[in-house]
């Protein structure tokens, strides 16, 4: 899950590299680099940490040359060196090659190199790459052919970008499964992973579908399939702007994104109605349905699931993308899979979505990123309309999701049960005026070991969400779970002190939890409500504003994103960037 950024332009490409790479740091922080071609030389600058840190100690921006290659590395394979940093070159320096994703016959491949004499420098799978390429440019002398011979080898995901010190004039790219985007600029063009990285430059971007490779000059590309016949494909206009991706005056992206949920969710619920009405036509049509997803997209899939039994009495399974290949016994043609993500390009999912599609089921999902993987693998695609998130932490993405979730079910039932979305938003925005309460608890619990998050039925899924944020960002230990289950066995955990946070809105199911919050007094937790009602169990309170029980959860989730903002910042933990993270999982 790197980030990857590649450009030719009239101007010195260096410095649009390091802003391209800034934007898309949030795919991996462990180490950074950039190379460029320039005087027939090719040269590399690279780091272990973040861009800024590349810059102050290789002044990378300052490198001439108007071809270069950038990337940002999530480390899989090889420690966090600077040896094992992006770009990595051949022999002569001849081949610099950035790359996203697993070269799984990596060891084979390295072993047969080394046979022909090739030295290899660092640990990483990718490095093969570049000697590979060289290797075929010694026959081919073409660089798109010597590209192509190349990942013919390889087995694995991969996105990559390769850079010829002897064909400046040309960079050329491949990928399968790991994302690759072409930016389509005025006399300049661009590769990466992510069209964040090159947003400033172009909204023209053409998506590369599997098993493509392309070859781009200043003036134009051209997209091949891997046999090398040619593809014809017309730049996308994109949605998103530049405007998008400052932070305003917050001091992370991610506070600025809990803070821009009142906006985004009524945009959320804003649907093309074609779109909404071929989305339920296809879930009413379906013999059997499966919501998949990873992560907080899971947690929202869970909430419509809920909705879909409870309401419209759709049989419904949730599967957890990373465990849908093992449990897809019995998808099937008139099965319909319903997607959730974010990014668009989660390796789990994209792989959950080809064994349902395999199975000869249908796929429709619920996206934010319009251009990505799943939107183009889907037979009909609902937008989250909530802008980029940068954050690595779903925030506005995932009330974003659930407030999806909702106007699906409530055309799957042919009722607004949910209410005026712009109410929805007042809600939220009187929500975040308990945000110095949230700080108060943050201040007071932040060296906490362990913290549990407990609700009851419609409102589970939070307590895994809230569990979650605050695993991703404080680092500290939490879990989420059904307040039934405490006295199962969890509850011999709590001790005097232990924070539990209990989730507990008016109406159905507050009284049984409140019980379940007496139990843990009883056993001197300190419990920490999140209602909107008033009860002696709550040692802190959270505040919400009462609302019906399918916008509660919304409502819920912004005090504990909050809450886990805090903490980190208490703790001096980067929320933006939480270690070992990264905002979109391209590898399985
Ligand atoms: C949530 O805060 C995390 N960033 C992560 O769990 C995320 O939800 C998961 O990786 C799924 O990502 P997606 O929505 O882009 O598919």
């Amino acid at each position: 899950m790197c980030g990857i950024i590649a450009g030719i332009s009239e101007e010195d490409i260096a410095p649009l590299l390091i802003e391209g790479l800034m934007r898309v740091e949030y795919r991996g922080y462990d180490s950074a680099g950039i190379a460029t071609v320039h005087d027939g030389e090719l040269e590399v600058r690279k780091a272990v940490g973040r861009i800024d840190g590349l810059e102050r100690t290789q002044r990378a921006s300052t490198l001439a040359g108007n071809t270069g290659v950038g990337h940002t590395r999530w480390a899989t394979h090889g420690g966090v060196t600077k040896a094992n940093a992006h770009p990595h070159t051949s022999c002569g320096n001849k081949v610099a090659v950035v790359h996203n994703g697993i070269i799984e016959n990596y060891l084979e491949l390295r072993e047969e190199l080394k046979q022909k004499g090739h030295v290899f420098t660092s640990e990483t799978d990718t490095e093969v790459i570049p000697h590979l390429v060289e290797e075929a440019l010694k026959r081919k002398k073409d660089p798109l052919k010597a590209t192509l011979n190349a990942v013919k080898k390889l087995k694995g995901q991969y996105a990559i970008v390769v850079m010829f010190k002897d064909y400046p004039e040309v960079l050329t790219g491949a990928r399968n499964d790991a994302p690759l985007v072409v930016g389509v600029g005025k006399k300049e063009m661009f590769l990466a992973s992510d069209v964040l990285a090159f947003i400033a430059r172009t909204d023209q971007a053409v998506f590369l579908d599997n098993m493509e490779a392309v070859s781009v000059t200043a003036g134009g590309y051209k997209v091949y399939r891997f046999d090398g016949s040619e593809v014809s494909k017309k730049p996308t206009q994109l949605a998103w702007e530049l405007s998008d991706l400052s932070k305003q005056d917050y001091a992370h992206y991610t506070l600025k994104e809990i803070h821009e949920q009142p906006e985004t969710v009524v945009r959320a619920a804003l649907q093309d109605p074609r779109r909404l009405e071929n989305f339920v036509r296809i879930l009413k049509g379906a013999t059997s349905v499966v919501l998949t997803a990873s992560g907080s997209s899971y947690h929202a899939a869970l909430l419509l699931k809920d909705r879909l039994s409870r309401e419209a009495k759709i049989r419904c399974d949730a599967v957890l993308a990373g465990e849908f290949e093992d449990q897809a016994h019995f998808v099937e043609r008139g099965t319909v899979v319903v997607a959730f993500s974010q990014s668009g390009e989660t390796a789990d999912l994209l792989r959950a979505v080809k064994v349902g599609k395999d199975r000869g089921a249908s796929v429709i999902s619920i996206v934010n990123a319009a251009g990505s993987s799943l939107a183009r693998e889907s037979d009909e695609v609902l937008t989250l309309n909530c802008g980029p998130e940068v954050g690595v932490a779903a925030t506005k993405s995932f009330t974003a999701q659930v407030m999806v979730g909702n106007v699906v079910a409530d055309a799957v039932v042919g009722e607004n049960a949910t209410g005026d979305a712009k109410k929805v938003g007042r809600l939220i925005a009187e929500t975040l005026r308990s945000e110095d309460s949230v700080r108060q608890v943050a201040k007071e619990f932040k060296e906490r070991p362990d913290f549990y998050f407990i609700a009851r039925g419609h409102n589970y899924p939070i307590a895994l969400e809230g569990a979650l944020k605050l695993k991703e960002l404080s680092y500290l230990h939490a879990e989420g779970m059904p307040a039934s289950e405490l006295k199962h066995g969890t509850l011999a955990l709590i001790e005097k002190g232990t924070p539990v946070v209990v989730i507990a809105p008016s109406g159905e199911g507050f009284s049984a939890t409140i019980s379940n919050a007496l139990e843990l007094d009883a056993r001197g937790a300190e419990v920490i409500g999140i209602s909107d009602k008033v009860h002696p169990v709550f040692k802190h309170r959270i505040a919400i504003p009462r609302s019906n029980e399918k916008v509660a959860p919304i409502l819920e989730a912004v005090p504990l994103q909050l809450l886990a903002y805090f903490i980190a910042t208490e703790r001096k933990n980067d929320p933006d960037y939480p270690r070992n993270l990264a905002k979109s999982v391209t590898v399985r």
